[in-house]
């Protein structure tokens, strides 16, 4: 598949490069470096290899972790290793990430300096190994909130892509972690979600725009979907990344977006779903979930009809009147069943991906106005 093809299917970019499917391959140190991510490169979109440290305090806590028997990449010269395993992944068209464990905001500028906006720079706020917390690196970053994000505006002032891997459930407040990190500038959060589920990935979705990558044993579709259809962009694996796995995962999300148009569409919001799903709800004449949904991001029901009316004017969306409330545009999801949508889509001349593909447009708009309206009233 080419470029183009790949984005008719997923639609997603990351770093100016168009991804060919939503499954990445996690960092493991001493374990993930450009030869296990060109083994793998035929089922993958993204891949942080690594992590990598990058200033001495944190190549010491390396050594010390490689001494008590862990898995660790050590080099006299960080710079020299990295050029060398972004040589190697030359001409791959695989969204490449490097994990980077650094002990001030400097160290992480400096490789971005020196590496530009080939690469997405992810800061290891996860590692929980004690050596590596004591350099004031990996989990300390969640602890200290303040030099995460310190981190991450010393990246963006290089005008690179940004991601931050975390835990979930270390910060007290994931969601408000989410919110100051998008603030900051990150681009990606990678979570690595724990036993705490989907609800973790529905609540970060509805506060910020951030481009999720959900982690922790998406081993089954099963899971990946669950992620993907409360808000996730893309799941990640590290310990089962392994060629059978993650071609599994590629082929069955390739088929379901070749058949539903919307590979990470949300479910209904009556369903669970995330905010997303406005664009499956109902005119709001009754009483159920969109009412308090509304109240709650601050929009009043009038605000809301007008606001999906105007995006889809000139649309196919705006015809259907045969429809519940005269328009596509308060449908429900293809997988909920009604022959009245799907007589007018037909009679649209619309395939059913296609109608998926608008309602995916118009969820873009309905977040991007959320967002736009939420960073306006901070900054007010
Ligand atoms: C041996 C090993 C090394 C790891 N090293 C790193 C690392 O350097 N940086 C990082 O952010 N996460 C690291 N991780 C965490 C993984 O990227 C991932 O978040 C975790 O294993 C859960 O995902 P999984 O269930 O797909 O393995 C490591 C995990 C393992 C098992
Ligand atoms: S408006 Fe319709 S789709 Fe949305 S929550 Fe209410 S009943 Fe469900
Ligand atoms: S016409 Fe069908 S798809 Fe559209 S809102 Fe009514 S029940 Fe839902």
């Amino acid at each position: 598949m080419n470029n183009n093809e790949n984005f008719r299917r997923f639609g997603i970019v990351l770093n100016d490069h168009v991804v060919r499917t939503p499954v990445a391959i996690s960092s493991m140190a001493g374990v993930v470096d450009a030869g296990y991510v060109l083994a793998r490169k035929a089922h993958i979109g993204a891949a942080f290899i690594g992590g990598y440290s990058v200033d001495e305090k944190t190549m010491e806590a390396s050594r010390e972790i490689a001494d008590q028997g862990r898995s660790e990449f050590l080099f006299d010269d960080p710079i020299t290793e990295l050029t060398s395993q972004l040589e190697r992944m030359e001409g791959s068209d695989v969204a490449l990430g490097i994990n980077l464990r650094g002990s001030s905001a400097g160290s992480f500028q400096a490789i971005a300096e020196e590496f530009g906006s080939q690469v997405i720079y992810e800061i290891d706020a996860h590692c929980r190994q004690e050596p590596m917390v004591k350099a004031e690196c990996g989990e300390y970053l969640l602890h200290h909130p303040g030099r995460l994000i310190e981190a991450v505006k010393a990246l963006k002032s290089e005008e690179v892509t940004v991601s931050v891997k975390i835990r979930a459930g270390v910060h007290a407040d994931d969601r408000k972690l989410a919110v100051d990190l998008w603030r900051a500038g990150a681009d990606v959060l990678h979570i690595d979600l724990m036993d705490l589920g989907y609800q973790k990935v529905r609540q970060i979705r509805n506060e910020s725009p951030l481009f999720i990558i959900a982690n922790n044993s998406m081993n089954s579709f099963e899971r990946m979907k669950d992620m993907l259809s409360h808000g996730a962009d893309m799941v990640s694996l590290a310990r089962k990344s392994d060629e059978r796995t993650l071609s599994g995962l590629d082929a069955a999300i390739s088929r379901y977006a070749e058949e539903h148009g919307w590979y990470n569409s949300p479910k209904q919001l009556c369903r669970g779903g995330d905010l997303r799903a406005l664009t499956f709800c109902c005119m709001p004449v009754k009483n159920c979930p969109l009412i308090p949904t509304l109240q709650k991001v601050g929009m009043t029901r009038e605000e809301y009809i007008a606001l999906k009316q105007n995006f889809v004017r000139d649309t196919p969306l705006e015809g259907g009147k045969q429809t519940c409330f005269g328009s596509l545009s308060w449908c429900c999801k293809d997988t909920s069943p009604c022959m009245f949508r799907d007589l007018t889509i037909r009679q649209l001349s619309l395939s059913s991906r296609e109608y998926m593909r608008l309602k995916r447009e118009l969820a873009g708009k309905l977040m991007e106005r959320l967002f736009d309206d939420r960073k306006r009233q901070e900054a007010g």
